[in-house]
């Protein structure tokens, strides 16, 4: 029986990861059935964003390497849209997998929709219902682009209803005639797959920064809206640096490098307030083990990151999320994410009522059986074989 031929896209971070559960399957349990190539558009170029979530979660070096590298929007996008293009038209696969919301998700899905090759959409129907933030235009429009959309939660799959996703459709699917599914979330499987190795690869990474399980708080913040606005930017990390200081608390800061240029351009002293902090430790990003470790260790986490927030759910983490609203819409109604945007105040509530409601909180399974991938790879099969 001939092999399907399937491009994985990848580009930023967040996608080698999710990739990885793809990848993962296919090498467990398709191998006789799809051949993967995996088409890296450089989007995400540092070792530390790119390289070392290849070496450490075992992916193989991608075929192809599009090296777009940082711009402004349209170059960017522009850039992966001429060289992707090229790449599909070489490869003619029988589909092309995205994941999530970047310019990477939204140049993929373009080049493969308009030369007809079917997308398959996974983590579909995701909406913050805020059309200023770059991934919402990028989600939205991948998604209308796809042939099979993979919904991670209830919402997102009624989400797609509103926008005239219809489940009754039936085969043969196309871009006119598309597939929706709800099918949980692949970093639900990674983060059980990996939560062990994680404990045993890296039983030192905790004790060798000094950091006690509870006895930290844990960082990330990259999302443009706070890094390019300086009034939320200087808002945040302010907040942040009052927080440790009256409570003591230990903070870790994995910062994306569009923070630290951001904090050292635009707000250089505080910048110097913040790594002169000797309760904050303003560090690299980190690897996904790493990262593992901190979530499940720390007291609570404060991100403005999508993965981030659902993380600390799988790990029973409260999360204060500086955003107005998320696309994860489950974890607010169950009051372990509080949205406190850039406001001090809501920042310094939330933290509280999370430092003192511990036994409150519970962490209920909204994000599936942690087989999400096996069962994407299950339809692929079946679509595409037939
Ligand atoms: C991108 C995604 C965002 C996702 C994030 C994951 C878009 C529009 N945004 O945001 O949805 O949450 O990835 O991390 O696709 N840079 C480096 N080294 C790198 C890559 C970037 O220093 O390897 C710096 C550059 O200064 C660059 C800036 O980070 O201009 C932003 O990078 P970019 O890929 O444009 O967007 P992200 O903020 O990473
Ligand atoms: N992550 C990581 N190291 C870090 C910060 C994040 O491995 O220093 C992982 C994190 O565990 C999650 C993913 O990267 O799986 C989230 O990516 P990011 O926050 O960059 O993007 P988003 O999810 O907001 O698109």
């Amino acid at each position: 029986m001939r092999k399907l031929n399937v491009l994985n896209i990848v580009g930023a971070r967040p996608q080698i990861i999710k990739a990885s559960a793809i990848s993962r399957a296919i090498a467990t349990q398709f191998a006789d059935e799809i051949n993967e190539i995996i088409v890296h558009t450089g989007q995400h170029y540092d070792r530390e964003l790119s390289e070392v979530f290849f070496d450490e979660l075992e992916i193989r070096k991608p075929d192809h390497n599009l090296q777009v590298g940082s711009g402004r929007h349209g170059r960017q996008t522009g850039l992966i849209l001429e060289r992707i293009e090229e790449v599909i038209m070489n490869e003619k696969p029988d589909c092309v997998i995205i994941y999530g919301d970047t310019n990477s998700t939204l140049a993929a899905a373009l080049a493969a929709a308009k030369q007809h090759y079917p997308v398959v959409h996974i983590e579909a129907g995701m909406r913050s219902f805020n059309k200023t933030m770059p991934e919402e235009l990028n989600r939205i429009t991948a998604d209308h682009a796809s042939t099979l959309l993979f919904a991670s939660t209830n919402t997102a799959f009624k989400n797609l209803m509103t926008e005239g996703f219809r489940p009754e459709n039936v085969a043969p699917y196309n871009i006119n005639n598309p597939r929706i599914f709800l099918t949980g979330d692949i970093m639900y499987d990674n983060s059980l797959f990996y939560a062990d190795l994680a404990d045993r690869k890296k039983q030192d990474f905790l004790s060798n920064m000094g950091l006690t399980e509870d006895q930290f708080v844990l960082v990330t913040i990259h999302r443009d809206m706070n890094t390019d606005d300086l009034g939320r930017l200087t808002a945040i990390f302010n907040t942040l640096i009052d927080l440790a200081d009256s409570n003591q608390m230990v903070m870790v800061m994995p910062l994306h490098p569009r923070t630290i240029i951001a904090l050292r351009n635009k707000a250089p002293e505080l910048y110097e307030r913040l790594t002169g902090n000797n309760l904050i430790r303003v560090i690299s990003p980190v690897s996904f083990l790493e990262m593992i470790l901190l979530e499940k260790k720390a007291r609570m986490v404060i991100t403005d990151s999508g993965g981030v927030q659902k993380e600390s759910h799988f790990f029973s983490k409260p999360c204060i999320v500086l955003r107005k609203e998320t696309e994860w819409v489950e974890l607010v109604k169950n009051g372990t994410v509080k949205l406190a945007d850039a406001d001090p105040v809501r920042i310094a509530e939330a933290w509280e009522y999370f430092l003192h409601n511990k036994e409150l909180l519970q962490y209920p399974g909204f994000y599936g059986d942690g087989k999400a991938a096996i069962t994407i790879l299950k339809e692929i099969t079946e679509v595409f074989r037939s």
